[in-house]
């Protein structure tokens, strides 16, 4: 009964999408559990490129059943047009399955983070403005809206107009905004009934049953480590578990079913929104970043903040997820470069931290101590071997592996679906 995730161990876009892809021909079922369409994955398949946000990367794989689990949270209208969207381009996506436990973002939620970033001024997270943030606020106060209240207009219309009670006067009064008529919203909910119906069901469940007959399940964290509610550099955070911890309760897995924890890593460190990033590059080396890695957000299209490698990140990562592989992504984005700086610990006002810092100021503080490797000028796309690259790549990565907590499993050496060496099975021991 294998069950493996796969997480993000930086700041997000690390290439999870791909490497999900990679291990798609090898499961019957892929599953989302966290975080919503403030995700942005782009899968490249020959010619075609397809950048998801709401559905699992997996679903481009012919055959298997993609799962939305209890932990995410969902934009129904985006998650029509995803369908859509998909479908006219001939993916089959028929046998998607949505859980009547995730909660629904709402047009009050998604007005409620733009105005709530606008109102923070410079304090601002730098959110992706999707409804993210108020919908799992929402939840944790027990007045959200979820999947299987749409099937029960009376709860439905109650629901919506106590959030909205409240909701509105912060509207108005606070944000001096316009109030959101409840009937518009409990309308448009009910309009999605027919076709949310046969999708929805006990993911928790499904996935127990799949589980327990031998079927190979893949579950895909949004977000990354260093992103997450509990784990990252809170404030400046998503508001979900993107870890491993956050793959239990956004599931309903139990625990010893997970067979393998892989983590997906940058050959350097992106960071998109607001944030402490100690690596991060100011000079041309954080523009070359930028543009060889086509470093531009897949969800806002804002270009991401670029850094070097930062190695206590990744020994953070593996400690806090438990991870058992890294697929390390975007190697060939540093080609060219004579010298590589990785980051293998901090200064902090004098005082050298080779973990990660406790406090978050110190975080916020933290100058980065570097280590320097030769840089390599051949062109590393077209290895599919490890003996097939330079010797200083090969040095590079395993000095990285050393450094960061579990192993190197695979290196991914361009976009596309093949361009990538394997060390180790993702999925056989
Ligand atoms: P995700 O959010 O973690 O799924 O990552 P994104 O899709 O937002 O960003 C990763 C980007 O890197 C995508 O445009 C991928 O096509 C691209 N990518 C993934 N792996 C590699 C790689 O090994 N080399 C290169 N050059 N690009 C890659
Ligand atoms: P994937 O799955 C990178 C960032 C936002 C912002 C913070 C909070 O593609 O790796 P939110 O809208 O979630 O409340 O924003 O988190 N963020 C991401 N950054 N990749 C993502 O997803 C992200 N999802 C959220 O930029 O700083
Ligand atoms: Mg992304």
């Amino acid at each position: 009964m294998p069950a493996l995730l796969v997480s993000g161990a930086q700041w997000g876009d690390e290439g999870k999408g791909r490497a999900t892809d990679l291990l798609g021909s090898k499961v019957d079922y892929v599953v989302k559990f966290n975080g919503g369409n403030n995700a942005g994955h782009t899968i490249v398949i020959g010619k075609e490129k397809y950048a998801l946000h709401l559905l699992p990367s997996g679903i481009l794989t012919p055959g298997v059943t993609p799962v939305i689990a209890n932990g995410v949270v969902i934009d129904i209208e985006v998650l029509m047009h995803e369908i859509e969207a998909l479908r006219s381009r001939g993916v089959d996506v028929s046998k998607l399955k949505v859980s009547a436990n995730a909660h629904v973002i709402t047009a009050y939620h998604r007005t409620l983070d733009r105005v709530t970033e606008r109102f923070l001024g410079k304090r601002q997270i730098g959110t992706t403005g999707r409804g993210i943030g108020p919908t799992y606020a929402d939840k944790i106060n027990r007045v959200g809206i979820r999947i299987q209240d749409i099937f029960d207009e009376n709860i439905l219309r109650q629901k919506v107009e106590a959030a909205l009670e409240f909701k509105n006067q912060v509207l108005v009064k606070i944000y001096n905004r316009r109030a959101i008529d409840p009937e518009d919203v409990i309308q448009e909910l009910l309009g999605y009934r027919a076709t949310l119906e046969p999708m929805v069901c006990d993911t928790a469940l499904l996935l127990h049953e799949a589980l327990e007959a031998g079927k190979t399940v893949l579950y895909e964290a949004g977000q990354a480590t260093m992103l997450d509610i509990d784990h990252g550099t809170y404030p400046f955070v998503t508001s979900s578990n993107a870890t491993t911890g956050g793959l239990i309760t956004g599931s309903g897995i139990a625990p010893q079913h997970l067979t393998r924890v892989i983590s997906v890593i940058k050959a350097y460190t992106t960071r998109v929104g607001a944030g402490p990033f100690p690596t991060e590059l100011f000079d041309e080396h954080g523009d070359f970043l930028r543009k060889q890695g086509f470093e531009f957000g897949t969800t806002t299209g804002r270009p991401r903040r670029c850094g070097w490698y930062d190695a206590p990140v990744a020994r953070y990562a593996a400690r806090i997820n438990g991870v058992t592989d890294f697929v390390l992504t975007k190697l060939d984005v540093l080609t060219g470069l004579k010298k590589i700086p990785i980051c293998v610990a901090y200064d902090v006002n004098g005082v050298t931290h080779s973990e990660m810092p406790v406090n978050q100021s110190d975080f916020h503080h933290a100058k980065p101590v570097y280590k320097e490797f030769e840089g390599w000028q051949e062109d590393i796309s077209g290895a599919r071997t490890f003996e097939e690259l330079p010797a200083a790549a090969q040095h590079y990565i395993l000095e990285l592996e050393k450094m960061s907590g579990a192993r190197i499993s695979a290196i991914g050496v361009g976009p596309e679906r093949e361009q990538v060496v394997v060390r180790h099975s993702l999925t056989e021991d």
